[in-house]
């Protein structure tokens, strides 16, 4: 039996960050290690990060900094660094950290527990890409009971290039996991009480794993696939790219009941030119004419998005043409940034645009899909729609969850996290939707 031990984990960026942090947890908790929710307790700390902007790293390191009391008043503690600035940063972190023991990249974390048994005595770096799936051997145990809702990553990495992002060299190239280990993962979460999986990859409608009769699936097999396991009521999927969003993935948006009507599919800029340097291997014309297709499969569908502003080289044209597109589009989500130079990018050593033109442009961009955000929601009122309920709210009685269109909802209702209701809405307000049981 191994000792039992406290374990924090602050989790950055991207939902696949959460999904690897998880996987984490379980694979250390055969070590002896339980989560806990604050840093002071624990006796072993790991940051999983994020290296997707400048902020997100600087972020690890002032955290870091900030824990220099806890390991000085309990030299034992472990403190390891996961996560995507540990691919990119490598030995770096513990020579700008030196109280840093551990430090682990994306690929690497089956061989976390190995790692945390030598960290203490000697620091221990590894960032290599190997062969084997590490998901596979990063299995939980025991089975313990979960939430309603979960991620399952399907696939991982990138072959894109984007001219400004740094994925495909901190988690590498594309890789599919096979389609019978997704459906036993699958299965494996609704007995333990999910209702709800969303599907996780950097570009993972370019799903291709391997099924069982030995050909490459796409995307849209493995859904109608994991539509036929009882108990799993919601099917979603993020995040995808526009050139990836195959017939047959449109297609099951309008056949698949379980696939849920909201798709995120960034587009960064409507401008032609733009996208081209972005080497976006779309157009802003190709992008739309998509964007129909998928809405006449599914009318209802929500389509969220994100955008870079300030890219290198973005003229005042440039980024009109960029809010022509949303008008046209209407957003019921969007995540929008300032562009960051990353460096070994090639956009990083471009011409790049001042900072307050930067701000001044998310700023007006950001209103925009403010307002269109705003009324999607508002036009959701009076509609019945599905509700998962996922936990108790803040008032007496009050219960929340996420529509079919990922909209948090809240109700009075004698409900349970797990329960999945039809919901008739009643009102709209900044962050959330209130509504009603809907009656039959
Ligand atoms: N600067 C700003 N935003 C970026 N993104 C990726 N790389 C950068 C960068 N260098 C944004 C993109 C992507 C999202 C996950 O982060 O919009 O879709
Ligand atoms: Fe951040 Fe991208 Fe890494 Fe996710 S994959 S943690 S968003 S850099």
């Amino acid at each position: 039996m191994s000792t039992p031990r406290k374990l924090f984990i602050k989790t950055y960026g991207c939902q696949m960050n959460v999904y690897d942090s998880e996987r984490m947890a379980e694979a250390l908790g055969g070590s002896g290690y339980t989560e806990v929710g604050s840093p002071e307790e624990a006796d072993m700390i790991l940051l999983n990060t994020c290296h997707i902007r400048e902020k997100a790293a600087e972020k690890v390191y002032s955290e870091l900094g900030r824990y220099k009391d806890l390991k000085a008043a309990k030299p034992d503690l472990k403190i390891g660094v996961a996560g995507c600035v540990a691919q990119a940063e490598g030995e770096e972190i513990i020579r700008r950290q030196p109280m840093v023991d551990l430090v682990v990249g994306p690929q690497s974390y089956h061989r976390l527990p190995e790692m945390e048994a030598k960290a203490g005595t000697e620091k221990v770096v590894d960032t290599d890409f190997p062969e084997e799936d590490k998901f596979e051997r990063l299995k939980a145990r025991p089975k313990a009971k979960r939430g309603p809702t979960a991620f399952l990553t399907v696939q991982e990495g990138c072959d894109k290039f984007c001219a400004f992002c740094v994925v495909p060299y901190t988690r590498g190239a594309e890789v599919s996991r096979p389609v019978a280990r997704v459906l036993t993962e699958a299965r494996d979460l609704v007995e333990r009480g999910v209702r709800e999986i969303t599907l996780l990859g950097q570009n993972v409608n370019a799903y291709h794993g391997e099924g069982p009769d030995g050909r490459d699936w796409s995307l849209a097999g493995l859904i109608r696939e994991l539509a036929e396991i009882e108990g799993l009521e919601r099917i979603r999927f993020t995040t995808s790219h526009p050139n990836d969003m195959s017939d047959d993935l449109i297609a099951a948006h309008g056949e698949v009941g379980k696939l849920m009507p909201y798709l995120h599919l960034p587009v960064q800029s409507g401008s032609d030119r733009i996208l081209k340097r972005m080497n976006r291997s779309h157009d802003r014309d190709s992008y739309l004419r998509l964007i129909d297709r998928i809405r006449a499969a599914r009318p209802d569908i929500l389509i969220s998005g994100d955008f870079i502003v300030g890219f290198p080289e973005e003229t005042d044209a440039d980024f009109r043409d960029t809010m022509r597109l949303i008008e046209e589009v209407r957003y019921g989500q969007a995540f929008s940034f300032k562009y960051s130079t990353r460096p070994g990018t090639p956009a990083a050593e471009r011409e790049q645009v001042a900072e307050e033109v930067k701000s001044a442009r998310l700023q007006e961009l950001q209103a925009l899909i403010t307002r269109q955000q705003r009324a999607v929601q508002d036009a959701m009122v009076g509609q019945t729609v599905g509700v998962l309920i996922e936990r108790a709210g803040r008032m007496p009685g009050q219960m929340v969850g996420k529509s079919d269109h990922l909209h948090a909802v809240h109700l009075t209702a004698d409900l349970a996290p797990g329960d999945l209701v039809r919901v008739r809405i009643t009102e709209s307000g900044p962050n959330s939707l209130g509504g009603v049981l809907a009656r039959g």
